[in-house]
């Protein structure tokens, strides 16, 4: 046996998710099956994929340490391609009073929502905000996600801002989850700026967004656009400056009202247009003709008591869909992947193959990686998971339960339990 090298053999179902790309429309509904299958990984990489019979008849099993993966099926490691996972303090009293009857954007106009998230965040040691940040990562990692997207975005100063990011960095190399880092610094106004929402675009153009690119610590860029916070006019200013800085846009579109933000995200090809819960039909249809993946966010849509984006419709349309937690202390403290999945085929009407692609191959390429991760094919990174049932058409049925028994990080193996 050599170190570095695992065979999984005799999976019942291998759904490979093949690609390098996001999957459009019907394309969503391959999964690439291999019945019996193994994979071959070596330091870290897949390095064959097929039937059982056919990967041993080209290596020496003793090479290998071996996981017997019989009535098991295998996928893809999740990819949470939306989340706002490095935050300071909790908003448990705003979630009741939305109970009681509160609306998202009364209680932010009031004063609270993002910015009382922001002042906790300042208030907090970079050690308390790392220490949270790890054991959030654990705990979507035992739902078989293997890499995150985490924004910025509670800071809203030059400081707190890059504190995130530093965070997120550090936690990307010390957590065997990946992290992804997303700058989102245009994610409200903060009270030093109030009614002054170009004032604060001007300030995060000038002096942090360079400070960003400076220290490399975010490769995409995100806005809040949206009626009441910063307008498409805002958020293309700022999209673009983020352009010319070499970091590639993201928004969160259409999420309480239609305020255009499909058609922006299409407009600056951006990576991913999210949220998409009141986007308008003309809006789907661009969104279709593009590249930009629709990245769904189901478990907002619940928490907030919201209707569910139109994610049928979507992928009717010929769109790349995305599914993501959005985990925030906000609009949604959830990062449960097996209730995502259950909203997502349940009210959204996703196929279970739609919600595996949308968790895996095209949640990699809304983070801006389906070229290294999200599918199961040679010289992809090694993030597998094997599930505790035959097929993936389980995660679904077994409603709302985590079936994760292992999970295969670069080709190291963790458990869930
Ligand atoms: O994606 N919509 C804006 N941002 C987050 C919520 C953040 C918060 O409430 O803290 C979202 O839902
Ligand atoms: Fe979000």
């Amino acid at each position: 046996m050599e170190a570095g090298k695992l065979l999984i053999r005799n999976a019942s179902q291998i759904a490979t998710c093949s690609g390098f790309a996001a999957k459009k429309g019907k394309a969503m509904s391959d999964m690439g099956i291999i019945e019996d299958g193994a994979v071959a990984v070596s330091d870290g990489r897949i390095i064959r994929v097929g039937a059982t019979q056919d990967v041993l008849s080209c290596l020496n099993e003793e090479e290998y340490t071996v996981l017997d993966a019989r009535g098991k099926a295998l996928l893809p490691g999740f990819v949470d391609s939306h989340t706002h996972f490095v935050f300071g303090g909790y908003r448990e009293e705003e979630f009741a009073w939305r109970l009681r009857g509160d609306s998202y954007m009364s209680i932010m106009e009031r004063g609270g929502g993002i910015v009382n998230t922001m002042q906790a965040t300042r208030e907090s040691a970079y050690s308390d905000l790392y220490k949270s940040g790890y054991a959030r990562l654990t705990d979507m990692m035992k739902m078989g996600v293997t890499t995150v997207e985490g924004k910025s975005g509670y800071g809203l100063d030059l400081e707190t801002e890059l504190t995130q990011l530093r965070v997120m960095k550090e936690l990307n190399e010390k957590h065997p989850v990946d992290v992804v880092a997303t700058f989102l610094g245009a994610h409200a106004i903060p009270p030093e700026y109030k009614g002054r929402a170009d004032d604060y675009i001007g300030y995060i153009i000038e002096t942090v967004l360079p400070a960003v690119a400076k220290e490399k610590l975010a490769g995409f860029c995100d806005v809040f656009c949206e009626k009441g916070v910063f307008s498409v006019e805002q958020s293309r200013r700022l999209l673009r400056a983020a352009q010319a800085l070499g970091m590639k846009p993201k928004l969160h579109a259409d999420e309480m009202a239609a305020s255009g933000g499909a058609a922006l995200a299409v407009e600056l090809n951006a990576v991913s247009a999210d949220h998409l819960l009141q986007v308008s039909t003309e809006g789907i249809g661009l969104l279709a003709g593009s590249n930009t993946v629709a990245t769904l966010l189901p478990l907002t849509a619940f928490s907030l008591r919201e209707d569910y984006a139109r994610g049928r419709d979507m992928i009717d349309a010929g769109c790349a869909v995305a599914l993501a937690t959005d985990l925030n202390p906000g609009s949604c403290f959830s990062g449960s992947i097996p209730l995502l999945i259950a909203l997502a085929c349940i009210y959204m009407k996703l196929t279970p193959e739609e919600a595996v692609t949308a968790l895996t191959i095209n949640g990699a390429a809304s983070a801006g990686r389906a070229d290294t991760i999200g599918s199961i094919d040679a010289g992809k990174e090694a993030d597998m998971i094997v599930l505790r049932y035959p097929s993936y058409t389980y995660l679904p049925y077994h409603t709302g339960m985590n079936i994760v028994e292992t999970i295969i990080k670069k080709g190291k193996i963790y458990r869930s339990y």
